[in-house]
């Protein structure tokens, strides 16, 4: 009915990633502001609401907190049930919003699904609604991180997912041989390697720092003393958008291939794709392309649409639907979990 996205980027940008902290302070203000706009967009009262949900974690604790409490005071004054929602589980959930695009139907079980994110990379086997199988996840950097800190090596801003797709389509990904972790045998990934062979490769094409007068810094942040991030400086002529070309690609083809093995071993009905990095227009591509080569045109690949990727708030109250459905509703105890994993431990 309606979503509201308040982004932080501007907030964070000139320190090269997120800074908890100011996340937090920035969820204080924005919160009640965007559940009016919510509201008003949807055109429904606050005594239409049915329940509230909230992401329960993982994530920063301190913008969890934030979000926990405000969602505790409008169940509590609206007398509504409180449904706390795991964010892994909200991202999948993306999948079966009403408006994804080549959704004939719905998934159908057995589902091999890619969640890939900022925070994790992880291969789990839905066998039913709530019901997920751990597979695989990464054993160092998350894919989306992989992004965020090779958009930084090349100093292409943050977010560094949408930067390097963006710059890969100038080049050319076969310039650069860069190295891909198979990890053979398993359903896990590995994206250090891949970001240190990044580094070594450009260390030679960067301006030394030294060189640099203060004038270069990026502007500090009004809100609070954080070291801004300074972005490398290439010498002219650095290829720049070809070394972006190849990493995309080195991430990318291991996230594809692999994804569509495991479906092929599990004989998954549906793959699904879920989590920021499956805003990747690579991904999306190569999933398909591998899934039809390994399992035939009967797998469908699916994915959320391009909105419902990276973080909202619309695939955590579609989850809460499905969770609501379980009967799982948490009483006024319920604490944020910033580790939270997508299965009980
Ligand atoms: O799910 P998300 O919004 O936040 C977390 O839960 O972490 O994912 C954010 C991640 C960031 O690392 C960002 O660089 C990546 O998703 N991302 C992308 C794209 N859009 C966002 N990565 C690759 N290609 C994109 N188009
Ligand atoms: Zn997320």
């Amino acid at each position: 009915m309606s979503s509201i996205v308040s982004s932080q980027f501007d907030l964070h940008e000139c320190h090269g990633g997120v800074v908890p902290e100011l996340a937090a302070r920035r969820h204080v203000t924005a919160i009640v502001p965007v559940v009016e706009q919510a509201l008003q967009q949807a055109a429904v009262d606050r005594d239409d609401i049915d329940a509230i949900a909230v992401t329960q974690g993982p994530g920063l604790a301190g913008a969890l907190v934030v979000g926990m409490n405000a969602a505790k005071g409008m169940a509590y004054a609206l007398g509504r049930p409180l449904i706390a929602v795991n964010h892994l589980e909200a991202h999948i959930y993306a999948n079966w919003l009403c408006d994804a695009p080549d959704l004939p139907k719905e998934p159908v079980f057995p589902i091999l699904c890619l969640l890939v994110s900022g925070g994790h990379t992880e291969l789990i086997l839905m066998t039913g609604h709530g019901h997920f199988r751990h597979l695989g996840r990464t054993l160092d950097d998350a894919a989306g991180e992989a992004f965020d800190k090779g958009a930084r090596l090349l100093g292409l801003g943050f977010p560094g997912g949408p930067a390097i797709e963006e710059a890969a389509r100038a080049g050319n990904a076969h310039a650069f041989e860069l190295p891909r972790a198979w990890l053979q045998g398993t359903h896990d990934f590995s994206f250090s390697g891949l970001k240190t062979a990044l580094l070594r490769l450009t260390e030679p094409m960067r301006e030394p720092q030294s060189d640099r007068g203060p004038e270069t810094l990026s502007p500090t942040s009004p809100s609070g003393p954080f070291k801004p991030h300074l972005p490398p400086l290439y010498t002219a002529g650095s290829p720049i958008t070809d070394l972006a070309a190849a990493f995309q690609d080195a991430i990318v083809e291991p996230l594809a291939v692999k994804t569509a093995q495991a479906a092929l071993e599990f004989g998954a009905h549906t793959v699904v794709l879920a989590g920021g990095v499956a805003a990747n227009a690579l991904l999306r591509e190569r999933l398909r392309h591998e899934v039809l080569r390994l399992c035939g045109p009967g797998v469908p690949v699916v994915y959320p649409r391009l909105a419902y990727c990276t973080d909202n708030a619309a695939m955590v109250a579609g989850a809460a639907a499905w969770i609501i459905r379980r009967g799982d509703l948490v009483g006024w105890e319920a604490d944020v979990h910033p580790r939270l994993s997508l299965l009980p431990t």
